[in-house]
């Protein structure tokens, strides 16, 4: 059966709490994509989670949580790690760590890792979720395994039956990119996923970063798989013009005459607006009679960065998940 849809009301979001709280499956908008939630200290919540998602098992999934301190319970924040935790949360931003030696996350929602991914969302929605459930909250992107994340509530309709309990309708979200995933060890800051904060952000309060390009294919995150965020048609980035049977995807002054009647990621070239138009824009081409899909040149710089890299992810032949 489908999933149910409803709108965020205060009522809404109190029964969504009790249903996580039950072990049930609920998703919800966040300023980045929404999220499917389930709670994160029950192992039977976060295996349904894993199988209604088709998710490998090893790849461990973001901790929700309300507020700094309860993230603190969760995870090891000390230096450099509250330093960006005081800065930018609530927000787009996840650090991964060590557990507390008294965690109480599922160790299958971590894929039985010593370290532990948390964030502090800022969506009101989200928020007042995460204490009407009074627990912390395991959420991954609210789409399929291996699909693109889902921005409005209908993306996670069309993705799930009624095995996710129902879906918190809060319209589309602000952001569009996922959060950026920052992994903190010995004072030192590693990007693991480009997000929707950016480099130039981070960098401001951390001084230098580093990136994960991922060493023959191992990434540090394990979610960072090649073909993560793949649409069902091949995909070209930097394209200057069409070829037969491709629909084309705009940013800024289309590059061709082809590219004219192209939906557009931002005509006045707003990273912000492309950022929050991507996952939208693709899943409508995906579905619409072309062969294939042609992304016009975005610059990689600011939150052009994560979108590159969502594109990058996007062109790889599909394969491991
Ligand atoms: O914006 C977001 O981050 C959204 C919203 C719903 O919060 N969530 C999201 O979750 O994108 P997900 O599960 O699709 O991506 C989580 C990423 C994966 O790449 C995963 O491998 C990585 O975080 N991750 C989780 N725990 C980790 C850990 N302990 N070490 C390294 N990477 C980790
Ligand atoms: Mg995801």
């Amino acid at each position: 059966m489908a999933v149910a849809v409803v709108a965020a009301t205060d009522a809404a979001i109190q029964e969504a709490g009790r249903r996580l709280a039950a072990g049930d499956l609920v998703a919800f908008p966040t300023e980045t994509v929404y999220g499917l939630g389930a709670d994160a200290t029950s192992d039977a919540a976060v295996a349904r989670l894993f199988d209604a998602k088709g998710r490998p098992r090893f790849n461990p999934l973001i901790i929700h949580v309300a507020n700094p301190p309860a993230a603190a319970a969760l995870v090891v924040l000390d230096g450099l790690a509250e330093r960006l935790a005081t800065a930018f949360w609530p927000g787009p931003l996840t650090l991964v760590g060590q557990r507390t030696p008294d965690c109480p996350v599922s160790y299958l929602a971590c894929a039985g890792l010593a370290t532990i991914a948390v964030r502090v969302p800022a969506h009101p929605v989200a928020r007042a979720l995460i204490r009407a459930a009074a627990r912390p909250i395991a959420g991954p992107s609210a789409n399929r395994s291996g699909r693109l994340s889902a921005t409005r509530p209908e993306h996670v309709a069309a993705d799930f039956d009624d095995r996710v309990a129902l879906v918190l309708d809060g319209g589309p979200t602000p952001l569009g990119l996922e959060s950026t995933v920052v992994e903190v060890v010995g004072g030192r800051a590693t990007i693991l996923r480009p997000g929707a904060l950016t480099e130039e952000a981070l960098m401001a309060v951390a001084g230098p970063l580093e990136r994960d390009e991922g060493t023959e294919g191992h990434p540090r995150s394990p979610g960072r798989l090649a073909s993560h965020y793949a649409p069902e048609r091949p995909l070209r980035m930097n394209a200057t013009s069409l070829l037969p049977g491709e629909a084309g995807l705009a940013f800024g002054q289309a590059p061709a005459p082809s590219f004219a009647d192209a939906p557009n990621l931002s005509v006045r070239e707003d990273l912000v607006e492309a950022a929050a138009n991507l996952f939208a824009m693709l899943r409508a081409l995906d579905q619409g009679p072309a062969t294939g899909i042609a992304v016009a040149p975005v610059p990689e710089e600011g939150l052009g960065r994560a979108i590159n890299d969502r594109l990058r992810r996007a062109a790889e032949p599909k394969g491991l998940c």
